[in-house]
C-alpha cells in the first residue's frame, strides 16, 4: 500500500518538476514555477523518509535526517536571502557543486553495498549496478571539483592556471580514468583501491578541466557542470529505482545541456571552443585598461534634454547596470519619460550580463513591464526608428566589432546594432573594456557621446534633470 502511495508521489512530483520547469522560461511565471518544483521536492522528500521500504523496512534514522534537512534548510535560506544579484552564478556553482558531491557520495555509499555481495553473484548479475556506479562516481566528483573551482574564481579566491600541454594532460587523465574504470569489472582483487583511485583522479580532472577556463566563460562552463549533477543524480535515481530522482535528474542534464548550447550560440563560439580557448583571459590581460582615440562627452542636462524631447528611447542594460544596482532608478527614469509622452523600452540581448536571462531578472525585480522588453531581433530592426538610445554599463553586446573585424575574438557573437539610431548615449564609468577586455569602436563615433559615472548615481540625476525640463 505505501509503495502504491510513494510511486503516486514521485508522479506528482515529476509534474511539478516538468510544469515548474516550463514556468521559470516566463519572468511573469518563473517565480511561481520555482515554487511549483520546490513543493513537488518537498513532498518527494517526505514521502520518500515515510514511506520508502526496503525489504519490508523503512527509514529509521529521522534524527540524523531532519538534523540534515534542518541544518540544511537554514543554511539555503539564509544563502539565498543574503546574496546579491551579481554574485547570482558564484552562488549556482556552489549549490551545483553540492548536487555533485551527493551523487558522489551516493556511489562511494552503494559501492560499499556493492562490494558486500557474495562475490558469485556480484560480477555476473550486477554489471549495470557498477556500471552506474562508476558513471554517477566520475560525473559527480567532476561536477563537485570543478564546481567548486568555478566558485573560487568567480568571488576571486582562486585565479585562471594554465600550463603547456594542459589539454594534453587533461585528455591523459581521462584516459587513466576510463581504463581504471574498464578494469574494475575484471575483479583483479584491487577493487577498492581502483574505485578511489578512480574518485581521486575524477576530482583531479575537475579541477584541471575548470582552472585554465577564462572568466567570461565560467557561466556557461556552470551550465556544463549543472548538466553533468543532473546526470550524475539521474544515476542515483536508477540505482535506488526512484523515479522522481531520476526524471529531477533527467530534466537538469538536458535543461543544462540546452542552455550550455544556447548560450554557445548567442555568443557565436562552439562549446570546444569555451572549454580549450581562454577567452577573455588573455584578452583581458593583454589590455592596458584605457584605450586611446577621441571621444565625445554629454552633460547630464544635455542628455536629459536629448532624451525628454524624443519620441523613442532604448535602453540597453549591460553588467554595469547589475553592479550599480540601479535598476530601480532605472524604472523611475523610464517612468518620467513615458509619462512626459517618450515611447520608452529596453533592448535585451541574450548575454548581457554574467548569466543567462539576467537582464531580464534584474529588471522584473524593479517592477519594469514584460511588454517593455525587446529582443535582440526586434530592437535591432527598432534602432532605425530610435531618437537616442542609452548604454547602461553594457560594453561588448553593442561592440561593433563582433559584426565588422575579423580578428577580433568576439567576432561573429550577434550585437545590438544601436549605431542605427539617430544619436547613441554610453554610461560607463571610464573608457576601460568589458568582459572581453577589448576596445568598443562605438565609442569614438560621432554619433556617440559618453556620461561618465556610476551607473545609479548617472540615472538619478538624469531623472531630477528630466523631472525639471
Ligand atoms: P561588459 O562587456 O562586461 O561591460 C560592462 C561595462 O559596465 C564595463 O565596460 C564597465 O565599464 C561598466 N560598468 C561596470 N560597473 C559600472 C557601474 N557601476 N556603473 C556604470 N557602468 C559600469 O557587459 P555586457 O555588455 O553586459 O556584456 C556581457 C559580457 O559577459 C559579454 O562579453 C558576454 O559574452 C559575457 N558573458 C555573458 C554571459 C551571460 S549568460 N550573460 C555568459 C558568458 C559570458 P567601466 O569599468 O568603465 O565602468
Amino acid at each position: 500500500m505505501s509503495s502504491s502511495i510513494l510511486t503516486i508521489i514521485y508522479l506528482i512530483a515529476s509534474v511539478t518538476f516538468i510544469v515548474g520547469l516550463k514556468m521559470l522560461s516566463h519572468p511573469i511565471t518563473a517565480r511561481k514555477g520555482n515554487l511549483v518544483a520546490a513543493s513537488g521536492m518537498t513532498i518527494a522528500i517526505l514521502g520518500t523518509i515515510f514511506l520508502y521500504k526496503e525489504n519490508g523496512v523503512g527509514l529509521h534514522n529521522y534524527a540524523y535526517i531532519f538534523a540534515a534537512l534542518i541544518i540544511g534548510s537554514i543554511i539555503g535560506t539564509l544563502s539565498a536571502k543574503k546574496v546579491k544579484m551579481t554574485q547570482m552564478p558564484e552562488m549556482v556553482s556552489l549549490f551545483n557543486g553540492m548536487g555533485g558531491a551527493c551523487a558522489m557520495l551516493i556511489s562511494v555509499v552503494e559501492f560499499n553495498h556493492f562490494m558486500q555481495i557474495e562475490n558469485d553473484e556480484k560480477y555476473t548479475t550486477n554489471y549495470s549496478m557498477l556500471l552506474i556506479i562508476i558513471v554517477g562516481l566520475i560525473i559527480g566528483a567532476v561536477s563537485f571539483a570543478g564546481s567548486i573551482i568555478a566558485w573560487g574564481k568567480l568571488n576571486g579566491k582562486v585565479k585562471d592556471f594554465s600550463f603547456k600541454g594542459q589539454h594534453i594532460f587533461n585528455m591523459f587523465l581521462l584516459l587513466i580514468i576510463v581504463s581504471l574504470s574498464i578494469s574494475i569489472f575484471y575483479d583483479f582483487g584491487d577493487t577498492d583501491y581502483i574505485f578511489y583511485g578512480i574518485l581521486a583522479l575524477a576530482l583531479l580532472y575537475g579541477v584541471f578541466f575548470v582552472l585554465p577556463i577564462g572568466g567570461a566563460d565560467m557561466p556557461v562552463v556552470i551550465s556544463l557542470l549543472n548538466s553533468f549533477t543532473g546526470v550524475a543524480a539521474a544515476c542515483a535515481g536508477f540505482l535506488y529505482n526512484n523515479k522522481a530522482m531520476l526524471t529531477g535528474g533527467i530534466l537538469v542534464g538536458a535543461a543544462g545541456t540546452l542552455l550550455t548550447v544556447l548560450m554557445c550560440k548567442a555568443m557565436n563560439r562552439s562549446l570546444l571552443n569555451v572549454v580549450i580557448g581562454n577567452f577573455g583571459v588573455s584578452n583581458a590581460a593583454s589590455s592596458s585598461g584605457e584605450q586611446g582615440g577621441a571621444y565625445k562627452e554629454v552633460t547630464i542636462s544635455d542628455a536629459a534634454m536629448l532624451m525628454s524631447y524624443a519620441k523613442k528611447v532604448i535602453i540597453v542594460p549591460g553588467y554595469g547596470l547589475a553592479v550599480a544596482q540601479a535598476q530601480h532608478t532605472c524604472h523611475e527614469l523610464e517612468k518620467t519619460l513615458t509619462d512626459k509622452g517618450v515611447d520608452v523600452t529596453y533592448a535585451i540581448h541574450p548575454v548581457a550580463g554574467r548569466m543567462p536571462g539576467h537582464m531580464n531578472v534584474l529588471l522584473a525585480e524593479a517592477d519594469v513591464a514584460y511588454e517593455k522588453l525587446e529582443e535582440m531581433e526586434d530592437a535591432n530592426t527598432n534602432f532605425k526608428t530610435t531618437d537616442v538610445v542609452l548604454i547602461l554599463g553594457a560594453n561588448d553586446v553593442v561592440n561593433p566589432a563582433a559584426k565588422k573585424d575579423p580578428s577580433s575574438p568576439i567576432y561573429g557573437m550577434p550585437i545590438l546594432e544601436v549605431e542605427q539610431a539617430k544619436t547613441v548615449i554610453v554610461n560607463k564609468r571610464s573608457m576601460k573594456p568589458g568582459y572581453a577586455g577589448i576596445e568598443n569602436a562605438l565609442f569614438y563615433q560621432p554619433k556617440t557621446s559618453m556620461l561618465f559615472g556610476d551607473a545609479k548615481k548617472v540615472l538619478q540625476d538624469l531623472c531630477a534633470e528630466v523631472k525639471a525640463n
